[in-house]
């Protein structure tokens, strides 16, 4: 695992733009590629910078097909807050990617659980995933596999723990309208992709991600489970870092990387 340590969570979004950008630009022709999103606030500012490279630089996302994480149960799609109203509203709508190439469990299926099953149906049919963008929850979820997920989970319906409810509340007018199900990607979806690339930024993330990146691979952190995958890249700011033990090592190494040493 490769862990960036930066100043800034602006400075955590330019690089997370960077290796998604690499991930469209360095595609063999003819190849549509698959980009893994994530929501929440964690992603906002590298799909900001990617939004500003696409206006002013002509980045072009053309060909991209995108695959959400996770959905709430019972949203309508329409509902600002669904996962795909937020990733349209932050990302999608603002360069050239079509609502028709942005892929997410249906969570306005009559019945989840089969609506699970379709989703990750469609993850295999599609992938795999070139790059997964993840957060992380304070708990040290990613998608929506709250602690005590199984490491080898596939997508499925998931009941949020009431820390998360608690933290998604900020996106809602009142308590009771967060939704208690989600359909999530599981851990081993998740570990399909090519490449994981988490970011998080922010002193309320500093226990989670410590656990994630030095503590026992445990579905009790259920990001842990980036320590088995074969290429896994954390861009975190110096608040998010405060807790690594290794912290010092991640910076040396970052400030000795090889001048063609991709992330
Ligand atoms: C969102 C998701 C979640 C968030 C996590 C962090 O699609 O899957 O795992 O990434 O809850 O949320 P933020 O970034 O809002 O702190």
């Amino acid at each position: 695992m490769e862990v960036v340590i930066l100043p800034t969570a602006a400075d955590c979004g330019r690089v997370v733009a960077d290796v998604l950008a690499a991930a469209i630009t360095g595609r063999k022709s003819g190849h549509r590629p698959t980009l893994g999103l994530a929501t929440g606030s964690s992603p906002v500012l590298a799909y900001q910078e990617l939004i500003r490279r696409h206006r002013e630089d002509g980045l072009s996302f053309a060909g991209v097909r995108a695959f959400l994480l996770d959905e709430y149960v019972g949203l309508p799609a329409d509902h600002p807050e669904s996962y795909r109203s937020v990733i349209r509203r932050e990302f999608t709508s603002h360069v050239d990617i079509p609502d028709r190439d942005v892929h997410g469990p249906d969570g306005t299926h009559p019945d989840p659980l089969v609506a699970a099953i379709e989703y990750e149906q469609l993850l295999r049919a599609n992938g795999p995933v070139a790059v997964q963008l993840l957060g992380i929850g304070g708990n040290g979820h990613i998608g929506f596999n709250e602690p005590g997920s199984s490491l080898g989970s596939v997508t499925r319906v998931k009941t949020l723990t009431e820390q998360t409810r608690r933290d998604n509340a900020r996106f809602f007018d009142r308590m009771e309208d967060v939704p208690r199900h989600v359909i999530t990607q599981g851990l081993g979806t998740i570990g399909r992709a090519e490449h994981l690339l988490l970011t998080a930024s922010g002193a309320r993330k500093a226990a989670a991600v410590a656990a994630a990146v030095e503590g026992p691979l445990t579905a009790s952190c259920p990001a842990s489970v980036l320590q088995l995958h074969p290429h896994a890249t954390v861009v975190i700011d110096e608040a998010a870092a405060a807790e690594l033990e290794r912290a010092d090592y991640y910076r040396y190494t970052l400030e000795h990387k090889l001048p063609h040493q991709p992330y």
